[in-house]
């Protein structure tokens, strides 16, 4: 039987200064000032046209993604915040996130945050080095970095995240290193540390800069900021995530988990379980921010939708519950998933022959070589590689 997981809420707002050449992220760059009351009226509707797929049920987080959330003003957010909790019951103590670019951070602005309801913030600091930030195309420098840090510290802001990226242009272990410690030494609840990846259809993909690190170099460097993090008392519960006890990010947890989240605004992703119906069902909006706001809040703002068929369940499972160093319970995968064990009873049993999974107090855990192979120990519960169409439990 399929139960509905904790329910998520994504909010995403897509202008930025300018474009990075690595991003592949639904971002486009501010020509002009931008309709921020219209935007978030667009939001409300959008909101009110996905209310019916989550009847009844209560937001356990809410992120505001980008993009770059932090142009907006915080009255922006405010309203936003006010009129979504007049239509949806926000659990007490709801994490609610958003993403700050460093270089359009502002004090009175994180006043203002704070006031609406946010409390948790994530920098997107990526690295500490100017020449490094340059060679990135950002719009921030390190000394900016540390300055909005201070500054969201001042307002109030204690539980926030560092976005870093290594294997970077021109990076060497120790500078690596040094990002790393750097990060620490402003005291976040959590980090984030991405490995800089080629994504097709952006600049650097046209035109890879030169002196990316080779693949064994990134290796050390990710080996060697994971043990920093760790003397730092930083727990790695994530590929990319770490956190100080009790500080992991609840939202992107629960899409670890396979929770369900809805997604508004432009080019958002939605997944809903519909209990009823023992389906699990996935919306996403138009892309492009300029059609979704003329079409927000009716069918005409839906790039589409899709039922997730059983047999393609598992390997979407896997595919998030095996980033995390928690792994799973069979239970859950049930649950979750709405199949019985048995239906990954072959593909399971193939993983812990190869010594890439383990069985830990009732938990599917990954090994340290599964951690090494993880695309190809989810690629084993692709659905060709686990056989026929499985029939709901
Ligand atoms: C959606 S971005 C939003 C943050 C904010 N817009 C910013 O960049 O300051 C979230 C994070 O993803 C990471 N990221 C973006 N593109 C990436 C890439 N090509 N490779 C690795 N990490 C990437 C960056 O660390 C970034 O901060
Ligand atoms: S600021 Fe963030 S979202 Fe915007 S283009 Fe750069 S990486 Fe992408």
């Amino acid at each position: 039987m399929l139960v509905p997981p904790p329910l998520s809420l994504y909010v995403h707002l897509p202008w930025c200064v300018r474009k990075c050449p690595y991003c592949d992220f639904n971002s486009h760059e501010q020509r002009g000032p931008l309709p921020f009351g219209d935007y978030v009226r667009a939001l409300v509707a959008d909101l009110e046209l996905d209310l019916p797929l989550a009847w009844g049920r209560t937001v356990h987080s809410v992120f505001f993604g980008g993009g770059t959330p932090s142009l907006f003003p915080a009255d922006a957010i405010d309203d936003f915040l006010q009129q979504a909790s007049a239509r949806l019951r926000f659990a007490p103590g709801c994490e609610v996130t958003l993403e700050t670019n460093p270089g359009t951070a502002e004090h009175d602005r994180f006043e203002g945050y704070l006031a609406a309801g946010v409390n948790r913030l994530s920098f997107g600091v990526q690295s500490f080095d100017d020449g490094c930030l340059q060679r990135l195309g950002r719009i921030h420098d390190s000394a900016q970095a540390e300055a909005a840090v201070k500054q969201a510290q001042d307002a109030g802001f204690d539980n926030f995240n560092l976005d870093l990226m290594y294997a970077l242009p021109g990076q060497d272990l120790a500078m690596a290193e040094h990002d790393v410690e750097r990060a620490i030494a402003l005291d976040p609840a959590h980090i984030s540390h991405y490995q800089l990846t080629l994504e097709p259809n952006t600049l650097f993909a046209a035109r890879p800069p030169a002196g990316i690190p080779d693949d064994d170099l990134a290796w050390d460097m990710q080996e060697r900021c994971q043990a920093l993090l760790a003397a730092g008392g930083f727990g790695h519960y994530e590929i990319s995530a770490y956190a100080r006890p009790g500080r992991q990010c609840a939202h992107n947890l629960n899409y670890w988990r396979y929770g369900d989240y809805l997604g508004i605004g432009a080019g958002a992703h939605g997944k809903l379980t519909l209990g009823a119906e023992q389906a699990i069902v996935r919306r996403w909006k138009l892309k492009h921010p300029t059609a979704w706001l003329s079409a927000a809040g009716t069918d005409a703002g839906i790039g589409g939708d899709e039922r997730i068929p059983p047999g393609h369940r598992p390997f979407e499972y896997m595919l998030n519950v095996l980033r995390l160093e928690e792994g799973f319970r069979l239970e859950d995968f049930e649950a979750r998933c709405g199949l019985g064990r048995d239906v990954i009873a072959g593909p399971l049993a193939d993983a812990m022959r190869q010594g890439w999974l383990q069985e830990q107090d009732g938990r599917i855990l990954k090994t340290a070589l599964g951690g090494r192979f993880v695309n190809d120990v989810m690629e084993l519960f692709l659905p060709e590689a686990a056989g026929p169409e499985p029939t709901p439990a």
